[in-house]
């Protein structure tokens, strides 16, 4: 082991950062890129489904608050493909990589929203599995990333707050509303659940990426802690689980579930999903149509030497 090593690995066991001038192996650069690109896609394309209900928001103030949600996504994107770019890769090469199928991005925003309320599933469940996740990620051993996800934190509580608003509204609301909300649950639950990747023994990554401290809870260990925390939710809005199986367990101190759709799971992952193709085409056409955007703020930089947007 040459003295590079021997101060990385001093700096992970001693939960110190790693920074992007320190010495790294060139698999944790790789796994970083392939982990942060796949978040920050996740929070680009995690738009779409959003921007969907924008203009039929059912109140100004909620039309507000829906924009103002997914403008924080866009800058939780943008932050994160600059952690990435921290570590030698262009943002340029990421897009490419999206757009070629080469980087995923989360499976949860393959699916279609279909009615209002789904702006209030995918706000207290989509974001509140976020949140599950990323409040792990604060302490990640790339510094970046870890400090990234302090800000990012904070939006995404606000995010699952809107959510939640939305949802007591409806399950609150006429029985037609109540309805719609616990069919937006019905939709959103497990997919929601897979946010967190598959079982930890057949997680690729899990295991080199937490003796790296990449990654410091496991996607079980994380998705059981979000159904603990979301079920009483669900009671309190007088919605059912949609899960049968899901029961308060005495001895493990835990809810218990039926076992995942994970077939459904992977065809998603690999591009088949209800809403992937149509994604990607319209993050693509978002690029082209803005390419000129992108090219006068070029060429105002060059011409006004402001070197930092080169
Ligand atoms: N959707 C799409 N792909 C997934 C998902 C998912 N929900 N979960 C796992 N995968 C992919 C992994 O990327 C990996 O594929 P790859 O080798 O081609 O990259 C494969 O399935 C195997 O999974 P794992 O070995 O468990 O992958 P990993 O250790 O990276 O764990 C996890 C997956 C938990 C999502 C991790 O990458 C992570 O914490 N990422 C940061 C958070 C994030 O990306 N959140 C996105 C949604 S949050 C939002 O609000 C936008």
């Amino acid at each position: 082991m040459d003295k590079h090593e021997v101060a990385f690995n001093d700096l992970i066991a001693q939960d110190l950062k790693i920074e992007p001038r320190d010495w790294m192996p060139e698999k944790y650069r790789k796994n970083l890129i392939r982990q942060v690109s796949q978040h920050a896609h996740s929070e680009i394309i995690g738009m779409q489904p959003e921007g969907n209900w924008l203009l039929r928001a059912p109140s100004l103030r909620a039309k507000q608050v829906l924009l103002a949600k997914i403008q924080d996504e866009a800058g939780h994107g943008l932050y994160l493909y600059s952690v990435a770019e921290t570590l030698g890769i262009s943002r340029q090469e990421l897009v490419q990589q999206l757009h070629e199928g080469k980087a995923k991005y989360s499976s949860i925003f393959n699916y279609p929203t279909l009615t209002w309320a789904d702006m209030g599933a995918v706000g207290w469940l989509v974001d509140g599995a976020a949140i599950v996740n990323q409040v792990s990620l604060q302490r990640t051993s790339y510094g970046p990333y870890a400090r990234s996800m302090v800000r990012i934190c904070k939006e995404e509580s606000f995010h699952q707050r809107q959510g939640f608003e939305i949802m007591v509204q409806m399950a609150k609301g006429t029985p037609e509303q109540k309805e719609m909300a616990q069919d937006a649950l019905n939709r959103f639950w497990e997919p929601s659940l897979m946010m967190f990747g598959p079982h930890d023994a057949d997680s690729a990554h899990s295991s080199q990426s937490m003796k790296w401290k990449i990654k410091r809870e496991s996607n079980d260990y994380l998705r059981q802690k979000f159904i603990d925390r979301t079920v009483p939710q669900i009671e309190f809005l007088g919605l059912t689980v949609p899960d049968a199986n899901c029961k308060w367990n005495e001895e493990t101190g835990h809810y218990d579930h039926s076992p995942f759709n994970w077939d459904e799971f992977w065809n998603v992952v690999e591009g088949n999903g209800p809403c992937n193709a149509e994604r990607l085409e319209h993050h693509k056409k978002a690029q082209s149509d803005n390419a000129w955007v992108r090219e006068a703020a070029y060429a105002y930089a060059q011409k006004t030497d402001i070197s930092a947007v080169a």
